[in-house]
């Protein structure tokens, strides 16, 4: 018998399983899929020696002290920092738009001042508090010129929307920068795990306390760990989606999904980099990731001959879909408010990570939020 079931392998699962085990507690872990990890899940592609982000690029960065002690527990991480270049109209241009980007793009050599006058006065054609969409609100902030080259086709892309048919909601500030920074993330810790994020995720699990059931769903009644015989039995960390769990009863909330096209390639150096975007409305996919630039402290052990790369497309998930964003739109979060209600009234389950409470959650932001749930309340109740 165990002490605690968790539904879900990824880093929210994971962490409090390895804390419940940690503190000597039995815990099963049941998962749906045939690994575990969740979407920061990665394989090694056997002909070219290149790790692959199964379910998209995952670059591993926090501020949190509390959370960055605790992952090095499992692994150490390399240097890496990342950088994202963009490909407009045959020419490529830095991110996040910062003052290069800005020189590129109007041929110049504008000082920051000069730059932000510039943008000031280019974005005096719409007013940020009246802009009725996106598409208004994007030029009210940026200007029109970068407004058009680098957001307006690439946000469309992600939506399957035109700008002016999406929400303004969805942007509150749209970065720039007047200076040459141009690191992705402005996180005080910032690296990818050295052995890679399986041999990570594995080492979470790694305990005698632990025990994992893979292809196990929380749905599936022939299984002895379902929904039926669990619930009101033992404590359970549910990480699955919380519309699933009460049957879809207040109505699916919304997902964006993504496609991955993966392709080996008979060069050495695809693309020069590890992320490449592309913002235009005439090319179908929003980015390519090019793996072997992750880790080019790895140079020795990848095929000098291959590169794998990965073309992401965006479009709305359907429910056998795997979901990945939330929409969040006005009914999401009203179903979404009945779901919580629900959620407090259910004995002894507590719902988290990604999917269990409706919420983009990055990897950081997920073992986080479960050290908190741990800390708060599992460690003295179970
Ligand atoms: P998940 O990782 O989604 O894990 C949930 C698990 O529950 C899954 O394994 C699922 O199979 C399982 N499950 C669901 N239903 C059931 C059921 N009925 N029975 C059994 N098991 C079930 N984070 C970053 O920090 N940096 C990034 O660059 C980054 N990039 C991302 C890119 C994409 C495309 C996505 C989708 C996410 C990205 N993330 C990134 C976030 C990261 O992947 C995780 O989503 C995050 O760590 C949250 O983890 P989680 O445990 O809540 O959810
Ligand atoms: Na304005």
């Amino acid at each position: 018998m165990s002490d605690l079931l968790v539904v879900g392998s990824g880093f929210f699962g994971l962490t409090i399983a390895e804390r419940a085990a940690h503190a000597g507690k039995k815990v099963t872990v049941i998962e749906r899929r045939s690994h575990i990890g969740g979407n920061a899940y990665s394989e090694i592609e056997p002909t070219t020696g290149i790790e692959v982000h199964q379910y998209g690029a995952h670059l591993f960065h926090t501020s949190n002290k509390t959370v960055w002690d605790y992952v090095n527990r499992f692994t150490t991480f390399t240097n890496y920092s990342h950088r994202v270049y963009s490909t407009h109209a045959g020419r490529v241009f830095a991110l996040p738009v910062n003052l290069h980007t800005i020189n590129q793009f109007f041929d110049a050599a504008y000082t920051p001042d000069e730059a932000r006058s510039l943008i000031k006065e280019q974005a005096g054609e719409y007013d940020v508090d009246s802009a009725r969409n996106f598409y208004e609100k994007g030029i009210a902030l940026v200007g029109r010129p970068l407004f058009e080259a680098f957001f307006a086709h690439y946000t469309a892309k992600q939506w399957q929307t035109s700008p002016e048919k999406l929400s303004g909601d969805i942007v509150s500030r749209l970065p720039v920068r007047y200076n040459y920074d141009n690191r992705y993330f402005n996180d005080t810790y910032e690296g990818l795990p050295t052995d890679g994020y399986t041999a990570w995720i594995e080492r979470m699990a790694d305990h005698p306390n632990i025990e994992v059931r893979l292809d196990t769903d929380f749905f599936d009644l022939t299984q002895p760990w379902s929904k039926e015989s669990a619930v009101g039995q033992v404590p359970v960390v549910y990480t699955g989606p919380v519309d699933r769990y009460f049957d879809y009863s207040e109505g699916e909330l919304s997902w964006r999904t993504l496609d991955f096209e993966q392709e080996i390639l008979p060069v050495r150096d695809f693309q020069g980099t590890p992320v490449m975007n592309y913002p235009d409305a005439d090319v179908p996919y929003t980015r390519i990731h090019e793996f072997k630039h992750f880790h080019p402290e790895r140079a020795t052990a990848h095929a000098s001959d291959q590169t794998v790369i990965m073309r992401e497309f965006s479009r709305f998930a359907d429910r056998d879909d795997e979901p990945y964003y939330p929409v969040n739109t006005a009914d999401d979060r009203a179903a979404l408010l009945s779901y919580r209600q629900r959620a407090a009234n259910e004995p002894n389950v507590y719902f988290g990570g990604r999917l269990g409470t409706y919420k983009y959650l990055d990897m950081h932001m997920a073992i986080g939020s479960a050290l908190s749930l741990w800390r708060n309340e599992l460690a003295d109740s179970i």
